[in-house]
């Protein structure tokens, strides 16, 4: 697939972006995110891809929207042409296949939110997350209010979202935005070995594993165990859980058929 402001590439059975405007810091122009939906698209449309990865570079995963594009644009466009919330832009929360961000250097407001509309967030020893809109007069448009304060909790999503602070990667891994900091030169390597391993899983166990924890942030803990609870029992219709357990018990690596 050949993109302007994105790389996409596939790296065995794992589908890699790369967001690539280095001179702008990965702002995530109109364009970006256009090709970035449409990167993913291409991604979960392709079977033999079992996970994707979005990263940035080593300076910048994203500092954030496009502030040039978007400086000039009257409530009457933002408002009638719903900026921000068009499909593009929530394309990566309507992936059924995982993804991971890969994040180094700055992830900044549309950036943050980005990484935290992903399944999960590895860190470079170098991030920095921030919701830095309040200092350029708005407010975070993409989930940066609600994801945020989901993930770290009311105190520092409001002191963040109010001062435009940024948290360094120790603290983000504390407060439980990122699953886990790595050296910053090894974090591509690691996130691509992460995705591989996911990728090498049964597929359908995968995308009902990714489903179920979804789940805990749109309902009920009651219904949220039952939801898990029917996947669960659905598992035990698929050959690839007779082979998990079969290979465990054979004490053998299980080589699932639905990947
Ligand atoms: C457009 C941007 C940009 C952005 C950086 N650049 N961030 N251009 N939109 N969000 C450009 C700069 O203009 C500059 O271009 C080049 O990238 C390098 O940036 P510098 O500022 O020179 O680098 P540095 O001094 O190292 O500072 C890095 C930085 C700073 C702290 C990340 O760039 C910064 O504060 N950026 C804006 C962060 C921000 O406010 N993000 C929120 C945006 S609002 P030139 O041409 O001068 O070299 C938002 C709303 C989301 O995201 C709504 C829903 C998606």
């Amino acid at each position: 697939m050949a993109f302007e402001t994105i790389l996409a590439e596939t790296r065995g059975p794992v589908g890699l972006i790369t967001l690539n405007r280095p001179k702008a810091l990965n702002a995530l122009s109109k364009q970006l995110i256009a090709e970035l939906a449409e990167a993913l698209t291409g991604f979960e449309n392709d079977d033999a891809i079992g996970c994707i990865v979005i990263t940035g570079s080593e300076r910048a995963f994203a500092a954030g929207a496009d502030i040039k594009e978007m400086k000039d644009k009257s409530f009457v466009e933002a408002f009638s042409q719903n900026f921000i919330g068009l499909n593009d832009w929530e394309r990566v929360t309507l992936c059924r296949k995982p993804v991971i961000a890969a994040v180094a250097g700055y992830a900044l407001g549309g950036g943050c939110e980005l990484a935290m509309m992903c399944d999960f967030i590895l860190a470079g020893d170098n991030a920095r997350f921030g919701q830095p809109e309040i200092t350029i007069g708005t407010i975070p448009g993409s989930g940066g209010t609600q994801r945020l304060t989901r993930f770290v909790g009311k105190s520092k999503a409001m002191e963040m979202c109010l001062t435009g602070r940024q948290m360094d990667a120790a603290e983000a891994e504390r407060a439980g935005l990122v699953s886990r900091i790595i050296p910053v030169a090894d974090l591509l390597e690691e996130a691509l070995k992460v995705a591989t391993q996911i990728a090498t899983l049964s597929r359908p166990v995968v995308l009902m594993a990714k489903e179920a924890v979804n789940r805990a942030y749109e309902t009920t803990l009651a219904e949220g165990v039952k939801f898990e609870r029917r996947l669960f029992h659905s598992s035990f219709a698929l050959e690839d859980q007779k082979e998990g357990m079969n290979a465990f018990a054979e004490k053998r690596p299980p080589n699932f058929k639905h990947r």
